[in-house]
């Protein structure tokens, strides 16, 4: 008897600003998708069960847990993974801010807590401690103690506002000059 082929779909994904095509089962995660067609190993496994976030990517710029969404979901749509955080070649505010105030000690969270994060601060510049901690809740650490969490997503808060800040000033300067 022939072997019956496996069922695949064409899919098409903008992963952190470029296309990529490939053919999935309709089965596959998309967690699966990221880490293991692309290579994109930030995206973590914690639970597979929508529990812990370790597997949070941005789609289209909101929070979700890649573990709960099939590949072929995702297609003609933008997807997010920790590794296109950076910006021109620079860490995001939100990882230097886990660095500057120690927001991570194993690790295998942090990648769901800085998109979560950056999400947050897209949607809310300058949000409260108890803000912080209702985007968070969804997204489990098991080292931390969530405070220097907090304080990382506070740290990268002021750094974007005063760049944000000095950007209008310069602008500013700009205009005046070309007056
Ligand atoms: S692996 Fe997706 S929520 Fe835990
Ligand atoms: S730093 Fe280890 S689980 Fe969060």
């Amino acid at each position: 008897m022939a072997e019956t082929e496996a069922h695949v779909q064409s899919i098409e994904v903008v992963v952190n600003g470029e296309r990529r095509a490939a053919e999935v089962e309709p089965r596959m995660l998309l967690v699966h998708f990221l880490r293991g067609e692309l290579g994109l190993t930030g995206t973590h496994i914690g639970c597979d069960t929508t529990s812990c976030g370790a597997c949070t990517v941005l789609l289209d710029g909101v929070p979700i847990k890649s573990c709960t969404m099939f590949a072929v979901q995702a297609s003609g749509r933008g997807v997010t993974t920790v590794e296109g955080l950076r910006r021109d070649g620079a860490l995001h505010p939100i990882q230097q801010g886990f660095k500057e105030e120690h927001g991570l000690q194993c690790g295998f969270c942090t990648p769901g807590m800085m998109l979560v994060s950056a999400a947050l601060l897209e949607e809310n510049p300058n949000p409260s401690e108890e803000e912080i901690r209702w985007a968070l809740s969804g997204n489990i650490c098991r080292c931390t103690g969530y405070q220097n969490i907090v304080k990382a997503v506070h740290w990268a808060a002021r750094t974007m506002q005063s760049e944000q800040a000095s950007e209008g000033v310069e602008s500013e300067l700009a205009a005046e000059g070309a007056a």
